[in-house]
C-alpha cells in the first residue's frame, strides 16, 4: 500500500521568498511587500452561514503569499506560481462583475470590489504563491481573496487592516469578489476565518445579519496540544465545486423554507426552537408545516447544526472530548442523511477515521468532495490517514492526502 503524503505548511519566510521570486521575474523589480492569509477548516457548523446560524471554523497554518506593489495608473497584473508564465491584466477603470475568467477573478475581484466601494485603489501588480491545497474544501480562494484584500488595504492606506472590526470591510469585498466576480456562492464563513481566526482559538461566528462586527465574533480557546488531542484533514482528492449549483440549490430551498415559515432566515426558527419548552415537539410541528421532504430534511439539519455548534463548544470547554466528538460524527450523520451533500469518498474516509479511535471525523465545507477532520490522541494523525489512504486504494479512489491542522492566526504581513 502506497504510503500517504502529507502536506506541509510554508513557514512565513518561505511563502514570502516564493512570492516575491515570482514578483521579480514577472515584473522586473521587487515588490513593495508580502501579506499572507490562511486558508480554513470548521471544526462544526456546516451550511448554517448562509441561514444566519453558527459556525466554528480555525485557520490552518497553510496560508496563500501576495507579493504586491501599487501602480500609479489603473492597470493590474496578477500571476500565480501555479501558472507562472501567465499574467493576467486588466484595466480596473473598465471592470465589470464577471468580466474576469479563471482563478484571476478572485484577486482582481477584490480590487473590483472595493472601488466598487468609492475606496481609492488603484492598479497594483501582484504575484501568488499558496501552500493552500486547492479545490480541497479548505478555502484555497478565500486565502487568494483575504490575502489580496489585506494587502490593497494597506498599500493604498484604507486602514481597515489594522483592527478586527475594519476586516470587517476587507470580509465583504471578498465575499463579492467571489459570488460577483468569480460566480462562485459562499455565506461568508472562509472569508472571516480567513481575516478574522486568532491564533490557538476556534472562532465562534454568528452570522446574524443584524449584529455588528464586534458582536459576531467570540474566540474560543481551541489548544488541541494542552488537551492531547491532534486535528487532521485529509483530503479526498475527490472533485469538489461550489458553482456547481448543488450548493445554490441547497441555499435557494432554506429561503423558501424560511418564507413558508414566515421568518427572515432559519436562524430564527433554529432559535425558537431552542427556548421552547419541548424542542423535540416544536422541531416537529415546524417540520410538519414544510411541504417536501426534502425541505424538511434540510430544515432539521440547520436547525439541529446550529444547536450542535452550542454543545460542541460547551463539550470543549468542559474537556468531555468524548462528547464534542460524538457531535462531530451527528454533524456528518446530518451533512450526509439530510442535507445530502456527501459523497462516498467523504463517507468512507469518516467511517475508517472513527473505526481507528477518532473521538469524532466529519466532513469539513461545503461538500460534494473536498475534505474530512477528524480528531484524534495525539500521535495518531499518521496512522488514522493511512488507514483512510489503504480503503480509498482497496475500493480504487483517488489516493487522499492529508494536512496536519492546528488553531493558526489570520491574514498579516509577512514582510
Ligand atoms: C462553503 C462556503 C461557506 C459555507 C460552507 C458550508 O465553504 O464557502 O460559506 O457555506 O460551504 O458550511
Amino acid at each position: 500500500m502506497a504510503e500517504v503524503e502529507f502536506t506541509d505548511a510554508f513557514t512565513s519566510a518561505a511563502g514570502a521568498d516564493l512570492a516575491s521570486a515570482l514578483f521579480e521575474k514577472a515584473y522586473g523589480q521587487a515588490p513593495t511587500g508580502v501579506w499572507s492569509a490562511p486558508g480554513r477548516v470548521n471544526i462544526i457548523g456546516e451550511h448554517t452561514d448562509y441561514n444566519a446560524g453558527l459556525c466554528l471554523p480555525i485557520a490552518l497554518p497553510h496560508r496563500t503569499f501576495i507579493a504586491v506593489s501599487p501602480r500609479k495608473d489603473t492597470k493590474a497584473r496578477v500571476v500565480s506560481a501555479m501558472n507562472p508564465d501567465d499574467v493576467v491584466e486588466v484595466d480596473l477603470a473598465d471592470l465589470k462583475a464577471g468580466g474576469v475568467e479563471g482563478w484571476a477573478a478572485y484577486p482582481l475581484g477584490v480590487a473590483w470590489a472595493l472601488r466598487e466601494k468609492k475606496l481609492p485603489v488603484s492598479g497594483f501588480d501582484a504575484a501568488f504563491a499558496s501552500c493552500v491545497p486547492l479545490g480541497g474544501g479548505l478555502s484555497s480562494s478565500a486565502a487568494m481573496t483575504c490575502s489580496t484584500a489585506l494587502a490593497l488595504d494597506e498599500v493604498f492606506g484604507l486602514g481597515y487592516g489594522q483592527m478586527d472590526a475594519g476586516r470587517v470591510t476587507l470580509v465583504e469585498a471578498a465575499i463579492r469578489s467571489e459570488n460577483e466576480m468569480a460566480g462562485a456562492a459562499t455565506g461568508g464563513m472562509d472569508q472571516s476565518a480567513s481575516l478574522r481566526c486568532q491564533e490557538g482559538y476556534a472562532l465562534l461566528l454568528d452570522c446574524r445579519p443584524e449584529l455588528t462586527a464586534l458582536e459576531n465574533v467570540s474566540q474560543k480557546p481551541f489548544d488541541l496540544t494542552a488537551h492531547n488531542l491532534e486535528l487532521v484533514v485529509i483530503d479526498t482528492q475527490a472533485p469538489h465545486q461550489l458553482n456547481d449549483g448543488q450548493y445554490a440549490e441547497r441555499r435557494r430551498t432554506c429561503e423558501e423554507a424560511a418564507e413558508i415559515l414566515g421568518v427572515a432566515n432559519l436562524r430564527v426558527t433554529a432559535d425558537s426552537i431552542a427556548r421552547s419548552d419541548d424542542p423535540f415537539q416544536a422541531l416537529k410541528e415546524t417540520l410538519d408545516a414544510l411541504p417536501s421532504e426534502t425541505m424538511k430534511k434540510r430544515v432539521r439539519h440547520v436547525v439541529t447544526e446550529i444547536q450542535r455548534v452550542r454543545d460542541f463548544v460547551a463539550a470543549f470547554a468542559q474537556d468531555d472530548i468524548a462528547r464534542a466528538g460524538r457531535l462531530m460524527n451527528a454533524s456528518h450523520d446530518s451533512l450526509a442523511a439530510d442535507y445530502e451533500v456527501t459523497v462516498p469518498e467523504l463517507d468512507v474516509a469518516v467511517a475508517v477515521a472513527r473505526e481507528n479511535g477518532a473521538y469524532g471525523a466529519r466532513m469539513t465545507g461545503g461538500g460534494f468532495g473536498g475534505s474530512i477532520i477528524a480528531l484524534v490522541d495525539k500521535g495518531r494523525s499518521h496512522e488514522v490517514a493511512q488507514k483512510v489512504a489503504d480503503e480509498f486504494e482497496r475500493r480504487g479512489f483517488n489516493a487522499p492526502r492529508a494536512l496536519a491542522a492546528f488553531p493558526a492566526a489570520s491574514a498579516s504581513r509577512d514582510r
